[in-house]
């Protein structure tokens, strides 16, 4: 048997190896562009992304032979899943590999923004000794994280490390639950008591622009917004205006609606917002984890038909009929 393997995003060397050493398999990998990609996929059994990559249908029709997504990361939100469902194709995620990455990020850019460290170093690069840059200590401060996933989990773990209070909203979860830490609670409770929010909900249809106007109206005064999981999840207009009324006393972001954002993108540049360029994934760690396990999940579902970490599950019962 062969198999031919896409990998159109740049993808760690390790899980490369993995797939290199398979009998029959041929690889064609590197960072391609979209008309390169959709080149390659006329004859490819399998595809391996990061968030490069929209496997949307015009991408899923120039593939009539594949078989196989694996996302080397945890959001799916650059595939169509509706479509790849329709085709019968499992579409799989690496959840875990980069969860310690992405707490960690969160935990350095709430620092970061609390402690104004981006604006202290520009300001010295710039000839000027701010000592002026007065921050707030995190003890005893309320987080509030939207999402108990495996990320926000980890995040809770770090604040209470910091002496922090943690609430939580995830639907998931029972009101009054308590999970490594933090307390389970309504979104109206958590938007009113917390002193920071942190984002860790996926992108979909019940979280899109979450944070938008009337949500933002139910926060504490001088709340602070931390968002590293996706751009979507925030009304950009309305952040930027309350923060220019001084309702949103700071937001530090890692994901925008669009990557890289739009020159306009009106909360770049404001006072008080500070930016990364979606890095909360990239560590050597996280990279290597999430490379291994997809390349591990395309090699034994082509295989051995064993598909694991399936997001879109419907087309599991068909997969295991040997369908
Ligand atoms: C993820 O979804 O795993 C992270 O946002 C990182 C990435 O997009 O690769």
């Amino acid at each position: 048997m062969s198999f031919h393997v896409l990998i159109p995003d740049k993808l760690s060397r390790e899980g490369l190896e993995i797939l290199q050493v398979v009998e029959g398999f041929r690889l064609t990998a590197g960072s391609l562009s979209r008309a390169e990609a959709m080149a390659a996929a006329a004859d490819a059994d399998a595809l391996i992304i990061r968030s490069a990559t929209r496997v949307d249908a015009e991408f899923l029709a120039a593939a009539p032979r594949l078989k196989a997504i694996a996302r080397a990361g945890a959001g799916v939100d650059n595939v169509d899943l509706a479509a790849a469902t329709a085709r019968g194709i499992p579409v799989m995620n690496t959840p875990g590999g980069n969860t310690i990455a992405a707490a960690e990020h969160t935990f350095g850019l709430l620092l970061a923004l609390v402690r104004h460290i981006p604006q202290g170093h520009q300001a010295l690069l710039e000839g000027r000794w701010e000592r002026g840059l007065m921050g707030t200590e995190l003890q005893g401060k309320t987080l509030g994280v939207i999402g108990l996933g495996r990320i926000g989990r980890a995040v809770a773990r770090r604040a209470v490390a910091f002496d922090m209070r943690v609430l939580a909203y995830d639907p998931r979860l029972q009101i009054g639950e308590e999970r490594e830490g933090a307390l389970s609670v309504t979104l109206d409770e958590l938007l009113a008591q917390s002193d920071i929010i942190s984002l860790h909900a996926p992108a979909n249809d019940s979280t899109r622009q979450m944070i938008n106007a009337q949500s933002i109206a139910r926060m504490k005064d001088g709340v602070r917004i931390i968002n590293t999981a996706r751009g979507a999840l925030i009304d950009a207009e309305a952040l930027a205006e309350a923060i220019r009324a001084g309702k949103v006393a700071g937001a530090a972001l890692d994901v925008y609606p669009q990557e890289p954002p739009a020159a306009d993108y009106p909360l770049i540049g404001l006072p008080g917002v500070i930016h990364t360029p979606h890095l909360g994934a990239s560590t050597h760690e996280a990279q290597i984890a999430v490379a291994v396990q997809a390349a591990e999940q395309i090699r034994d579902g082509l295989l051995y038909g064993d598909f694991r970490n399936v997001v879109n599950v419907d087309v599991l019962p068909a997969l295991t009929a040997g369908g």
